[in-house]
């Protein structure tokens, strides 16, 4: 059985209590006491059952152990080899990020505790997934956005699933800040990624991908960087792996953000000695964030892996986009920032050629469509034979 641990108290709360924080302020756990074995992972992926065929509910022992869930079902993503590197397209989840592993979860503790509501702040992957899976689940679903910077995919498909959606005067921590009132106000159940439960499903994009690559740890796991929930996540995930004795080595996490959304970058060169917060502005919209509630997390998270955090520029973002599109993958502007991130370091000589390095891609090319309008591979021409043959 679960229960919620406060990571900076010894206070525990009822796994069905709804809270995301401790009385003390720290942030909230998902914990439990049993030995997980990874052969009975491994034995799932030839089950034709949905809750098996879920990258996320294929490993509930470690998740949720329920029998009822809301699911897709969503993860089981593919690992790319190109060029030396390998890619976890998280994009190919049924919302088109990775958001799905851990909305699953939260979604299916909202009904578990009875709420008739959800909701979240979002840079509009979090709420094109929670719109999904409360159309699914028939429960109300809110989404507050920061007006006029979310990708237009992002808000057709949360419209479309059905969502109220509040767009606020104001960036995503501001946001942030006003659904988070907003649910302990007016009761609604919050699905943000300070919700514990939503790390709970994130961990299986790692777990996942160990078991990819038959439980032989990569040197390095790559991972872009906003409001912390992933990085904190691969975290929690590398340590449970590694104490369940699921794998020997421990891969080293390296976190990447915008420079110009780069808090926990300005932190990491302090060693963690101050928390920072900024004014948040890059062309990634997906990681515009100054203020990242899951900092306390992702800290430990950085601390047990021997990580990293690097910040990259919108032009290398960009410029790796390029790269990751032209080999037929494609990705959504936040992504690239992991391959950005690998040139920046092995430019640096901290990633070495010789070593294995996962990128795990978080949101589909379809995602950002204005990001993708390449103009320069547009040509108009008169619908003459004579006008093709002169453009090629
Ligand atoms: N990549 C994509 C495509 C994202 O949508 C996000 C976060 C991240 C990376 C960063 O992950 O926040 O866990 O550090 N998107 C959130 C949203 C904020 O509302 O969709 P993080």
């Amino acid at each position: 059985m679960e229960w919620l641990q406060c990571i900076n108290c010894p206070e525990r709360y009822d796994a069905l209590s709804i809270r995301y924080t401790c009385d003390c302020g720290g942030l909230l756990s998902v914990e439990r006491d049993t030995i997980m074995d990874r052969n009975s992972f491994d034995d799932r992926r030839t089950s034709r059952a949905p809750i098996d065929q879920s990258g996320v509910w294929r490993f509930r022992e470690g998740v949720v152990n329920l029998d009822r869930v809301i699911t897709h079902p969503e993860g089981s993503t593919r690992l790319y080899e190109r060029n030396g590197l390998f890619y976890k397209h998280e994009g190919e989840n049924p919302t088109g990020s990775f958001k799905d592993r851990g909305m699953t979860v939260a979604v299916t503790q909202a009904v578990r505790v009875g709420a008739r509501a959800v909701a979240c702040a979002s840079t509009g992957n979090t709420s094109a997934s929670l719109a999904a899976y409360a159309a699914q689940a028939g429960l109300r679903a809110i989404v507050f956005v920061p007006a006029g910077k979310v990708a237009s995919g992002k808000l057709a498909q949360t419209l479309a699933y059905g969502a109220t959606c509040l767009q606020v005067r104001g960036d995503f921590d501001a946001a942030m800040r006003l659904v988070r009132d907003a649910c302990d106000k007016l009761g609604i159940y919050l699905v943000n990624s300070i919700n514990p439960f939503r790390i709970e499903g994130q961990k299986t994009i790692i777990w996942e991908l160990l078991q990819d690559l038959r439980w032989e740890s990569p040197d390095w796991i790559v991972v872009p960087a906003g409001n912390l929930g992933n990085t904190s996540a691969f975290g929690k995930a590398l340590r449970e792996a590694h104490a369940n004795g699921w794998i020997t080595k421990m891969p080293r996490l390296a976190s990447i953000q915008a420079s110009g959304a780069n808090p926990f970058f300005l932190s990491y060169e302090e060693r963690f000695a101050t928390r920072h917060r900024v004014q948040a502005e890059t062309i990634a919209s997906a990681i515009r964030i100054g203020d990242p509630v899951s900092y306390d997390k992702a800290v430990d998270a950085i601390r047990v892996t021997n990580g990293i955090v690097e910040q990259v520029s919108d032009e290398e973002i960009m410029a790796a986009k390029r790269e990751i599109d032209g080999m037929g993958i494609g990705c959504e502007p936040a992504s690239a920032a992991t391959l950005a991130g690998v040139k920046k370091l092995k430019a640096a000589g901290i990633m070495k050629d010789d070593e294995q390095i996962v990128c795990v891609l978080t949101g589909n090319i379809l995602k950002d469509p204005e990001a993708n309008m390449r103009m320069e591979n547009v040509v108009e021409i008169d619908a003459t034979l004579e006008a093709v043959e002169k453009v090629l």
